[in-house]
């Protein structure tokens, strides 16, 4: 099937997708007023979408979007699995889209008053990891941080991302790893995890990260596993002793990074807790797909 003949939620609809029109006026478009989330599908389960649902909304209430009447019925997943069904992503893996914007109305910088419905968009999509990637590992580049100080909301203003992304794609890279005050943060797009004196550390979740669901259900795993592990950042002067480092993402799960730069991390190939988790979540996913009983 090809994207134009798959069927989209726009707005109380199930359309089919050369038919979902937005309004130009809509504040998501002139603003960037709007959050959204990516789910990951197992054939025709979410992973994690109650973790997904909740983040939305705590981005809808920190941002003043009025929650969507679709969050209560029939519910975003309801929405989200009907759609894989009728695109036939049902059976092996997929990802699901969804935007919420502030809706649409005349262009003032001030909320519309009195509010207007926000805009609902969800989508489905075909999914497969880049061959190969995931068992030799990828290459990143440091980008310094030039995001406003909330990006723990999972918001479409993403431009800062975007170009980030761009300078890595551009040096060869899969991903362009935040640097702010001397300290890695997170991927353009993904959680960053590195291994140093043998413990597993990750940037904490306060304003300057997106809490990952990967994230935190690779740190569930490793407690699981009896790794060590503390939500503490890894200052950049540290990266010639970090003997393991990897990324994560709901379209990346477990990805090890075996170079920054251009130079190796630690014998530049993918170390013995990156495995381990990779495994691990790959577990979890399978059994999140097991019907249940
Ligand atoms: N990105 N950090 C940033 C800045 C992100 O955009 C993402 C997700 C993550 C990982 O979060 P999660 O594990 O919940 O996917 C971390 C999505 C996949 C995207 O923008 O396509």
């Amino acid at each position: 099937m090809s994207p134009d003949d798959s069927t989209i939620y726009l707005n109380g609809r199930y359309l089919p997708r050369t038919q979902g029109h937005l309004s130009i006026d809509d504040r998501g478009f002139i603003f960037g007023d709007g959050v959204y989330e990516v789910f990951r599908a197992v054939d025709g389960e979410l992973f994690r979408g109650e973790g997904h649902v909740t983040r939305l909304l705590r981005g809808l209430d920190a941002l003043g979007i009025r929650v969507p009447e679709e969050v209560e019925d029939p519910g975003l997943l309801a929405i989200a699995r009907s759609l894989l069904a009728r695109n036939r992503h049902d059976t092996g893996q997929a990802t699901v889209y969804l935007q919420v914007t502030r809706g649409a109305a005349p262009r003032t910088h001030h909320f519309p008053a009195p509010p207007v419905t926000p805009t609902v968009l969800l989508y489905t999509s075909p999914f497969q990891h880049p061959e190969g990637l995931h068992e030799k590992g990828a290459s990143c580049v440091l980008h310094s941080d030039r995001r406003w100080s909330r990006a723990d909301i999972k918001s479409v203003n993403l431009l800062p991302n975007v170009l980030a992304k761009e300078a890595a794609r551009k040096a060869g890279a899969i991903e362009a790893i935040f640097v702010r005050d001397g300290m890695l943060l997170e991927g353009s797009s993904t959680n960053l995890f590195g291994v140093l004196d043998g413990v597993l550390r990750t940037y904490p979740p306060a304003n300057y990260i997106l809490r990952g669901i990967t994230r935190d259900v690779v740190l569930e795993l490793a407690t699981g596993e009896g790794i060590q592990a503390r939500e503490e950042g890894i200052p950049v002067e540290e990266l010639p002793r970090v003997s393991e480092l990897f990324i994560t993402g709901t379209t990346t799960d477990v990805l090890p990074i075996v170079h920054v730069d251009g130079a190796p991390v630690g014998d530049g190939v993918p170390g013995p807790i990156t495995r381990k988790l990779q495994k691990a979540l790959q577990e979890e996913m399978a059994r999140a797909e097991a019907p249940l009983g």
